[in-house]
């Protein structure tokens, strides 16, 4: 008989998107997409805008649903679990929105306390612990009773953070948690992101096109481009790529094509054959 492979000594993805294809009409987003998400790793998910980075993570919680291909938690196909029974998976993410929205019209403490609330923890006097422990886990107790329009965007960052994470999840999701900050904002926040694996043990996935955090918080990275993984594997191997497209990103330089899109025309030169 043949023998079993040993899979024992291999680290088994807390997060897995095997063949993932997605399209919005005309638009062929995600290109056949491998991805693993190991566990209690930070894994960096980088590519340009619109390449497809916010609908990969969205694919994660059954946001969006696959054209084609699988997603798996923690070994279990979850992309074909229906809408209705959904609230189960999305207990194990947070997830830090890109857009990052607090609600306007509850004060810090009612914006954490949702999420609690809805969760059906009745115990007035915990879910006010909970509050406290999460906040004082971004170095915000002291903004509990204020609203979200007198904080500064940083600050509001961190509130969305506190609240992203105050059910336990076992996998956080940032998608652009630095955008909008300056680099010292930025910089707490990387530092919050390092914070939080290290205290909750937390698997984590990092969206971004801020290389500096990229470096700082990952273990892993990936470079999505054309709606495929280009690129895969220790940040080392970020810093000094071969291939030219990684290059170019890794430099931030623009291609000859987008230079020829905002390029004055030159005059049409009429060819009469
Ligand atoms: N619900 C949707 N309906 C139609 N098109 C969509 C939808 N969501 C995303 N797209 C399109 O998919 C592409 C990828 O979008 P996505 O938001 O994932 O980009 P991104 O990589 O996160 O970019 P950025 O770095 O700017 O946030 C874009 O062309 C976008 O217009
Ligand atoms: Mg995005």
């Amino acid at each position: 008989m043949p023998k079993q492979p040993d899979n024992s000594q291999t680290p088994s993805p807390l997060v897995e998107v095997r063949n993932l294809y997605k399209a919005f009409d005309e638009n062929q987003v995600l290109n056949g997409i491998n991805v693993q998400f190991e566990a209690r790793k930070t894994t960096v998910v980088l590519g340009p805008s619109g390449c497809g980075k916010s609908v990969l993570l969205k694919h994660l919680i059954g946001l969006l649903r696959p054209d084609s291909g699988e997603v798996y938690f923690d070994g279990a196909r979850v992309d074909t679990i229906p809408e209705k029974k959904m609230t189960p998976l999305r207990r194990q993410f947070g997830f830090l929105f890109q857009m990052g929205a607090l609600f306007d019209s509850f004060d810090v403490r009612g914006n954490i306390d949702f999420p609690l609330r809805e969760a059906g923890l009745e115990d007035a006097a915990e879910r006010e612990d909970r509050i406290h422990e999460v906040l004082a886990m971004v170095g915000l107790e002291s903004t509990i009773d204020m609203m979200p329009a007198d904080l500064s965007g940083g600050q509001r960052k961190r509130i969305a953070l506190a609240r992203s994470i105050v059910l336990k999840p076992r996998v956080i999701l940032y998608d652009e948690p630095t955008t909008g900050l300056d680099p010292i904002r930025s910089d707490v926040i990387n530092e919050l992101i390092l914070k939080l694996q290290r205290e909750l043990d937390s698997t984590s996935i990092v969206v971004t096109h801020d290389l500096t955090s990229a470096f700082k918080v990952a273990d892993h990275m990936i470079l999505l481009l054309g709606g495929k993984v280009v690129l895969e594997g220790p940040p080392d191997l970020f810093r000094e790529p071969e291939d030219s497209e990684v290059r170019r990103f890794m430099e931030g330089r623009a291609s000859d094509e987008d230079l020829r899109a905002i390029r004055p025309q030159a005059p049409r030169t009429e060819v009469n054959t």
